[in-house]
């Protein structure tokens, strides 16, 4: 058995649901890649996101940077909120959410909708700790019937498409009227699958990216931030 880690703390500066709230009349500030990715239009590098501050000094040796700072998250996924909002009014929407990574992102945008919706998960993972996609397995099967329903299907990242594509593949032989995907984080760079996200966060470059559910080895997963994972954490 090894040592416990020792105990590490940073700025808990998560959006509580109110500030959420209270920003329902916020401007969407990424437009850029929210429009092109919206239409499925291809992205060159100057539209990805780029780090823009420093981690807490205690995570420097594991966070190179700050991706995506809480503040901007909340934004965007309140953004993101009034725009599925007025697209699924009136419709039998069930969200299909992705465990593990999509917890927080899942929180908060449910927490701005003020939609009727059925909430089930489907646990999906890839095996391993590394961070080479490797073969996935299903660890919970979706439990409500989705048959004629809107599926809006919710995770954290679009990285190489296979889980979206895996997921799809259970989810179309269910019926649903339509399926719609919303993700926080697309990295169109690593695309091997034929996936386009519906509602995307932010498109970013390929980075390794941590924090706000996103795990590297089942870390990270509770940082209120999206961070770029310190290189020599993972490279031999
Ligand atoms: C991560 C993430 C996505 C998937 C994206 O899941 O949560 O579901 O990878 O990668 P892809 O587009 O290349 O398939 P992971 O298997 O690491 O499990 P987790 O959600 O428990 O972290």
């Amino acid at each position: 058995m090894s040592a416990p880690a020792p105990a590490r703390r940073w700025p808990l500066t998560c959006p509580r649901p109110s500030a959420i709230r209270s920003n329902a009349r916020l401007p969407d500030l990424e437009p850029a890649a929210a429009k092109e990715l919206g239409q499925n239009a291809l992205l060159n590098s100057s539209q990805l996101l780029k780090p823009s501050a420093k981690p807490p000094q205690v995570l420097r040796n594991e966070i190179e940077s700050v991706l995506i700072s809480a503040p901007r998250l909340a934004r965007r996924i309140n953004a993101l909120a009034r725009r599925i909002e007025t697209d699924f009014a009136g419709r039998d929407l069930v969200v299909v959410a992705l465990l593990n990574g999509t917890v927080m992102f899942l929180a908060d945008l449910l927490r701005g909708l003020s939609l009727p919706l059925r909430l089930d998960f489907i646990g999906v993972s890839s095996y391993g700790a590394g961070i080479r996609p490797g073969d996935l397995i299903f660890t919970k099967e979706l439990r409500l019937d989705v048959r004629g329903r809107d599926v809006l299907l919710v995770d954290d990242i679009l990285d190489t498409g296979r889980t979206i594509s895996r997921v799809m593949a259970k989810l179309r032989p269910l019926e649903p009227r339509d399926i719609k995907i919303c993700v926080l984080l697309d990295k169109p760079s690593r695309r091997e699958e034929r996936i386009n996200a519906d509602y995307v966060g932010f498109a970013i470059p390929n980075h390794f990216v941590v924090g706000y559910g996103l795990d590297y080895a089942e870390r990270y997963r509770n940082l209120p931030f999206v961070g770029v994972l310190h290189p020599q954490l993972y490279k031999a």
